[in-house]
């Protein structure tokens, strides 16, 4: 297997194959994106739950009544926190960062899982699902406290989604939010080789075990030019709304003129709309409730068509939404914290990364690129 080592530097590895995979197509140039061989768009209209998907991830193929059943049942029973990781969250900073708090916790649920250093493939798939039960629990359970408020346990009988939404409120959400929750959280499950996954791979080439992996997405996840881009999208229309008015024209002239990448745009891969983003669109129109939430969703359309025009003026004619641009606005309008969106982006592609480390693992060789020297003339 020994190749030459290449000469030319790819910077940021683009349109570099670095595996297979049977997990998820993108195809950037028609924007289209497909979960282990279904349209996204199939999944999302036929209104498959967080668990179908998730399983789907974790098995290869839609699960069947009993099988899902009995997968439910299990992140049900693997929802709740240990005493002694609340008591770790209610020490700790309210003002902590929570892509920080996830790496926390995380670590923590490694020191306390039994069967850590069982490397059999029951207990890998086991821990997968505790990480995937509790990252909503260890987030909401945070927020509460930090809120002052009393912290709400998980209901066996509502959805990993409906969960997430009833731990944060201590009301269970009504039929509609906990449905387009359900598909934001789908649409963000798994992207192929983005630089998360990429990570999680990465640490699971080493053999390290899957809460490493996962702890090292998370990382990678946080950063404003990937996960970390859909709260700075809403900071971004809060401040221009505030400062323009209902006509972004002005901001938007001015980013292009200074070259300023605008949050919630543009995509390695994706050469036209990244098809989540269209999904997105449309399942904000269904959260609407108020005049105030159809103004901001009005601005917020009318934001990113402006954006695409005059970037296509400019002559940037591969630059277009993705899906970090309207998942805010839909975060925004099921009153997600701002700092909510981006440890909701990780609960989703939790599932994507824990796929990913399956799939490394199963055939594996540690990643190890070159770094080509220009470094001082050697002596
Ligand atoms: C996600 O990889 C994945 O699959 C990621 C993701 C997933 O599901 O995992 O889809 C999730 O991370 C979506 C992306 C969220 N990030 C943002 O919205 C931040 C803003 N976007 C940019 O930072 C950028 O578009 C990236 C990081 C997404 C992609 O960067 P690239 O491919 O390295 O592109 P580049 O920086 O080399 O830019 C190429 C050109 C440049 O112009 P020139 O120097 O050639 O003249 O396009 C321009 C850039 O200035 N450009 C933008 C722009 N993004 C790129 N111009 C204005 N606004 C932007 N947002």
């Amino acid at each position: 297997m020994k190749t030459k080592m290449q000469d030319e530097v790819v910077y940021g590895l683009e349109d570099v194959c670095i595996n297979t995979t049977k997990l998820t197509q993108v195809d950037g140039i028609k924007g289209r994106l497909y979960y282990l061989g279904y349209p996204i768009e199939d999944i999302i209209k036929n209104n498959y739950s967080f668990e179908e998907v998730a399983y789907l991830f974790l098995h290869g193929r839609f699960p069947r009544a009993k099988q899902l059943k009995e997968f439910k049942d299990e992140l049900s029973s693997e929802r709740e926190l240990d005493i002694r990781l609340k008591a770790i969250l209610i020490l700790t900073p309210q003002k902590g960062n929570l892509m920080a708090l996830l790496q926390g916790m995380i670590a923590q649920l490694a020191m306390y899982d039994p069967e850590i250093a069982d490397r059999s493939t029951e207990a890998k798939r086991r821990k997968a699902l505790r990480i995937i039960a509790r990252m909503p629990t260890a987030v909401t359970f945070f927020h509460r406290v930090r809120s002052n408020l009393d912290p709400v346990a998980p209901k066996h009988e509502l959805s990993h989604a409906g969960n997430m939404l009833y731990m944060l409120t201590g009301k269970t959400p009504a039929k509609a939010e906990e449905d387009v929750f359900e598909k934001a959280l789908i649409l963000h499950m798994d992207h192929e080789c983005n630089a998360s996954t990429f990570a999680s791979r990465i640490v699971a080439s080493t053999e390290a075990d899957i809460y490493s992996s996962v702890i090292a997405a998370i990382g990678a996840l946080s950063g404003p030019l990937h996960g970390g881009a859909n709260e700075r999208v809403l900071r971004m229309l809060r401040e221009v709304r505030h400062q323009y008015g209902d006509d972004p024209s002005k901001y938007i002239e001015d980013c292009i003129k200074d070259k300023k990448k605008i949050m919630g745009f543009g995509h390695r891969v994706y050469k036209t709309t990244d098809p989540r983003a269209t999904i997105l669109r449309k399942l904000a129109k269904k959260l609407i409730k108020t005049e105030e939430q159809l103004k901001e969703l009005k601005f917020a359309e009318n934001f990113a068509d402006t954006v695409l025009k005059k970037l296509q003026e400019s002559g940037k004619t591969t630059i277009y939404p993705n899906v970090d641009f309207f998942s805010g606005v839909v975060y925004e309008m099921l009153n997600l914290p701002l700092d909510f969106f981006t440890p909701t982006f990780a609960i989703a592609r939790v599932v994507g990364w824990i796929a990913h480390y399956f799939e490394q693992t199963s055939d594996n060789r540690i990643y190890r690129p070159r770094l080509k020297y220009i470094g001082p003339k050697l002596r």
